[in-house]
């Protein structure tokens, strides 16, 4: 590995010869770090796992290790290499290429994470899916993308409407086919013979890597397209912000189904040669302590309602295991409550440290980076490299303490590229100046501190994940029952907003409990369980705009009893 321009940022670092260096911060240089920085030929899975199968040093330590209930195993970087060789392998047996979507869906297991790895080998473009979503989510998908080829298991292939998806071709299926005359190909089979070697597809550094699904407060989810060229931020923040090191054991408890679980639980973790920890499974407290216990974990990203979870498991349980081993803990995804920071410090002895970043941006942003002094309650400071500021709605900068628009300077590294299909959808984020507008509302302080305070839309983020109020409301006026919908995050102590639901009934139909549960069952056996609301009121009407768009703001306001504001455009 080449020099660095930048010296690390850690514990021992002087954080104001850091911030000088910073003002002649250049990404071009950080690149210099990977081989393929001359001839622009790339292809992330070599960098990620290859390289290190490579080097005598690094082949035999373990880069995966997997648990979920009795199956415990792990796999070195030379292991890893195989497995996504022979993964590479059936895919291009099948007639995957360069370009092609491949979508994966399934619940974590080594098998995801070779699927995953050996679609990019191919240079196709990957989408992983939750493994939570139902018909109606994997259709929206699969349809928007033109997937050609999905990996999927027997449990989760009934939620695929394949008499929807002309351009699915192929479907793999990890986890048996009685035989494969049905049309689906046996991926273990297939994967135990495939040969071992495989030569990277070389793609262009701006060529398609993968696509996430995600949420804004209108439309159907968006695709949001990531390239290659990302690899240059994951690695780095990686280094600089979860301060991954030789020897360090890293856990990331997300889900590659959502952008941390694969920027920061693939990606990061892998360009950076660290081991790297992956516990299947619902959440448990005793599983999760257990986990940071026996791997003798180092390095902890997680999310706020985690830690509140734990937090609400009580101050003796924490006390039973030993994590001696722990440095460094980190949080994403939704505001981290000073409270949170305070017990962190007292189960842990550690302070959590706060990241800020979306799907769109691809890799962190705005963070709390090892060296810095810690304000319980503020998402940190751009990273170099990262312009952000506070910017009212024409798109100028505003001073310090005034809460305006979050806003990114554009480009860096890891930048989405596109939203699949829908350029007027890209071009939108950038309507303000040229700023990327986050959506998320903050302010900055004298120190340059940035600090959260909601979202600008009515996006609703309930326990870490990002959910679209359209498409609930769009599928519950699908029910025979429901005339109208309005959907709102609702303000709750563990999971940050609960999904709560106003709905007006047809005709003929009489408010119930069971009705209720019978409407909630229906988003969830379309839609997602998360994403079903968790409380539903009925009423009589919905306040309503003229043009007949629900206002969710009023919405809002009944449920937290505030002023309803400015009625002039609603409907009698
Ligand atoms: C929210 C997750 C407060 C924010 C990586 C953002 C946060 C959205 C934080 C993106 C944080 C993310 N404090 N809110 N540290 N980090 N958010 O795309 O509203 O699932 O716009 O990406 O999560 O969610 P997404």
């Amino acid at each position: 590995m080449k020099v660095q321009t930048l010296p690390p940022i850690d514990g021992n670092y002087n954080l104001q010869d850091y911030e000088q260096a910073k003002q002649n911060f250049d990404w071009s240089e950080i690149e210099k770090q990977f081989s393929w920085h001359e001839t622009g030929k790339v292809n992330m899975a070599y960098e990620a796992i290859d390289r290190h199968a490579e080097n005598p040093d690094k082949q035999n330590q373990v880069a995966l290790h997997y648990l979920d209930g009795s199956r415990k195993e792990e796999y070195t970087f030379a292991d890893m290499k195989k497995y996504t060789n022979k993964a590479a392998n059936v895919m291009k047996e099948a007639g995957i290429e360069k370009g092609d979507r491949v979508f994966i869906f399934m619940s974590r297991s080594p098998e995801l994470y070779f699927a995953l790895l050996g679609a990019i080998k191919v240079g196709a473009i990957v989408g992983p899916l939750f493994e939570a979503f139902m018909e109606g989510a994997v259709r929206d998908r699969l349809e928007d993308s033109e997937a050609k080829a999905l990996v999927t298991t027997p449990q989760l292939v009934e939620r695929v409407p394949f008499d929807d998806l002309p351009n699915l071709e192929t479907v793999f299926i990890h986890g048996g086919v009685d035989d494969e005359k049905g049309g689906f190909l046996d991926f273990d089979a297939r994967l135990q013979q495939a040969g071992s070697d495989f030569e990277p597809e070389w793609v262009d550094r701006e060529d398609g890597l993968i696509l996430h699904y995600t949420s804004g407060s209108t439309g159907k989810p968006k695709g949001v397209y990531h390239v290659h060229n990302a690899m240059i931020q994951h690695y780095q923040t990686a280094k600089w912000v979860l301060d991954l090191k030789d020897g360090d054991v890293y856990w990331c408890t997300a889900d590659p189904g959502w952008v941390t679980g694969t920027s920061y639980g693939i990606f990061g973790p892998w360009l950076a040669g660290v081991t790297n920890v992956v516990r299947g499974g619902r959440f448990s407290a005793q599983d999760w302590y257990d986990t940071l216990d026996r791997y003798n974990v180092s390095v902890w990203y997680s999310a706020p309602t985690a830690f509140r979870m734990l937090m609400s498991a009580g101050d003796e349980l924490v006390k039973e295991y030993d994590l001696s081993s722990l440095r460094h803990i980190l949080s994403v995804g939704e505001p981290l409550n000073p409270e949170v920071v305070r017990w962190g410090e007292k189960a842990f002895n550690l302070r959590i440290h706060d990241t800020w970043w979306m799907t769109e941006t691809g890799a962190m942003m705005i963070c709390n980076y090892p060296a810095m002094t810690i304000k319980a309650g503020s998402m940190g400071k751009p990273i170099p490299g990262v312009y952000g500021a506070i910017v009212d709605d024409q798109g100028n900068e505003l001073p310090p303490n005034r809460m305006g628009n979050l806003a990114i300077k554009p480009t860096w590294p890891a930048m989405m590229r596109a939203i699949w299909n829908r350029k007027e959808k890209f071009d939108s984020y950038f309507e303000l100046n040229g700023w990327y507008v986050s959506g998320d509302s903050a302010y900055m302080d004298e120190d340059g501190y940035f600090w959260f305070q909601g979202r600008v839309d009515d996006v609703i983020m309930t326990a870490g994940e990002r959910v679209g109020p359209f498409e609930v409301e769009s599928k519950l006026v699908e029910h025979p029952a429901v005339g109208e919908a309005g959907v709102i995050g609702k303000p709750d102590p563990v999971r940050g907003e609960i999904i709560k639901a106003f709905v007006a009934l047809r005709e003929g139909y009489e408010a119930s409990d069971e009705l209720k549960e019978e409407i909630q069952n229906f988003v969830k056996k379309e839609l997602a369980g998360h994403v079903a609301p968790k409380e539903i009121e009925f009423r009589k009407s919905l306040p309503k705009t003229r043009s007949g768009k629900i206002m969710r703001r009023v919405l809002k306001a009944w449920e937290l009893d505030l002023p309803t504001g400015d009625l002039s455009t609603m409907e009698d």
